[in-house]
């Protein structure tokens, strides 16, 4: 008897079984606890929601005010709009109400927590364990298989049947925090498609020739106008020892492919012909170091004059060629990044499972309903500022309801 159990442990049932402990995966199964379903979630790491706790620089930009469907990738732009339009970002501002959790508006539209991005999680987990969900962490997913109306896995040594299995293990960024492949693997062994990935959301590296010049300004952060591809972000830029980052950075980086220049603006919402036409006549003595030190920070503007090779002249020397030459170094400076800093740092994955496949409504496999996808596996993938949380909120709310 003991023997048979080894060789054969107890099989466990339950209504929905979610992979994954991250944000998609708590909101989708306390959705579904409170509705009476026996659910379970199961995560390989050692704590639940490790990327709310990292999020925001430890504060969580849980969510955006002004998320549409249009700040969101996707081979598919509607896919989004049905969870995104049932679950909004006030919803989810209730529920952190109710926990009597504070939180301010950093950006415009982006809240964030007043604390810690750690009451956030264990908020989630509250709500589970009032929703009668059992989580189990430290357990690993081997087996995915079907098996009639509903899909058996064998998680940490368990075989579980469920009627309802749900992916929810996120994307390929920053593997120390417990990313993996593995949604990835369970879509192409139900042979469904999956987009190309990318990491988003993360700091570009400069070439050699680059480095040591930008990386004496690491630290140094400015406001910009960037530009990649048809994206166009107004943004602070900040230097590192490696390269670019920065919110202006980040959210070019997810319109980025190898080779691709980015444009930046160092004086967003000025004119340097017209400032420039205007000094050259009012004050012909200023000289050009001078005027770019007011202009921009000033160890920047010092570096900006070594690298642009730029003499200091006087206003007054100015011709119109000049002034054009200045206008375009200063307004449309362009670098083409040598790559970016990867998976190591990158705070999302481009691409996942198509969606093609998947339902906007109910979040499961058109041709398998008892298998469903959420969050970041999916091929959707939001802008800087809290839409990739409401996306997750959005996506395991829909599915919960529905599993
Ligand atoms: P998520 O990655 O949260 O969860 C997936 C879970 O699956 C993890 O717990 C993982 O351990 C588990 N898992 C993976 N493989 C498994 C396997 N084989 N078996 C079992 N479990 C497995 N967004 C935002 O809107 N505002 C912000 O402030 C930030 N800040 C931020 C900072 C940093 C450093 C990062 C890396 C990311 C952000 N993001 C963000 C993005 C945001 O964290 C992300 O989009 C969501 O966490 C995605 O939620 P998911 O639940 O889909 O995946």
């Amino acid at each position: 008897m003991i023997r048979y159990e080894i060789l054969h442990p107890v099989m466990k049932t339950y209504d929905v079984v979610i992979v994954g402990a991250g944000a998609a995966g708590l909101m989708c199964a306390l959705t579904a606890g409170y509705r009476g379903l026996r659910v379970r979630v199961v995560d390989h790491a050692n704590k639940a929601g490790k990327k709310i706790l990292m999020s925001g620089g430890g504060r969580c930009n849980f969510t955006n005010l002004a998320t549409r469907p249009a700040h969101f990738f996707s081979r598919n732009p509607h896919f989004a709009i049905s969870a995104l339009k049932r679950y909004t970002p006030q919803h989810f501002v209730e529920l952190v109400e109710r926990h009597a959790i504070d939180y301010v508006e950093k950006a415009p539209g982006q809240l964030f927590c007043a604390q810690s991005a750690k009451e956030i999680a264990a908020m989630l987990l509250t709500e589970c364990e009032w929703a009668g969900v059992e989580v189990s962490l430290s357990t690993p997913v081997t087996e995915v298989e079907r098996c009639g109306e509903g899909m058996r896995l064998r998680a940490g040594g368990e075989r579980i049947e469920a009627g309802a299995l749900v992916i929810a293990t996120g994307g390929l960024s920053i593997p120390t925090l417990g990313a993996t492949g593995f949604g990835y693997e369970v879509a192409r062994n139900f042979d469904l498609e999956v987009t190309e990935t990318r990491a988003a959301l993360v700091p570009f590296t400069v070439t050699s020739q680059w480095k040591s010049t930008l990386g004496e300004l690491a630290g140094l952060s400015c406001p910009v106008t960037a530009r990649c591809g048809d994206g166009r972000y107004d943004e602070p830029l900040l230097f590192t020892h490696r390269g670019l980052s920065g919110p202006a950075m980040l959210q070019a980086s997810s319109h980025w492919q190898a080779g691709m220049p980015v444009e930046i603006d160092w004086l967003p919402g000025r004119s340097i012909p017209d400032e420039w036409s205007h000094s050259r006549a009012q004050h012909p003595k200023r000289r050009l170091a001078a005027w770019l030190g007011d202009a921009l920070p000033r160890r920047l503007a010092q570096s900006m004059m070594e690298w642009q090779g730029w003499s200091d002249r006087p206003f007054g020397e100015l011709s119109n060629r000049d002034i054009e030459a200045f206008a375009q170094a200063l307004h449309r400076w362009t670098f083409k990044p040598a790559g970016t800093e990867g998976w190591r740092t990158a705070e999302v994955t481009l691409g996942g499972v198509d969606t093609a496949a998947i339902s906007s409504k109910t979040f499961a496999v058109n041709d398998l309903p008892q298998l469903y996808f959420i969050g970041e596996v999916l091929d959707v993938t939001g802008e800087l500022g809290g839409f990739n949380f409401q996306w997750a909120w959005a996506s395991g709310v829909a599915c919960g309801q529905a599993v």
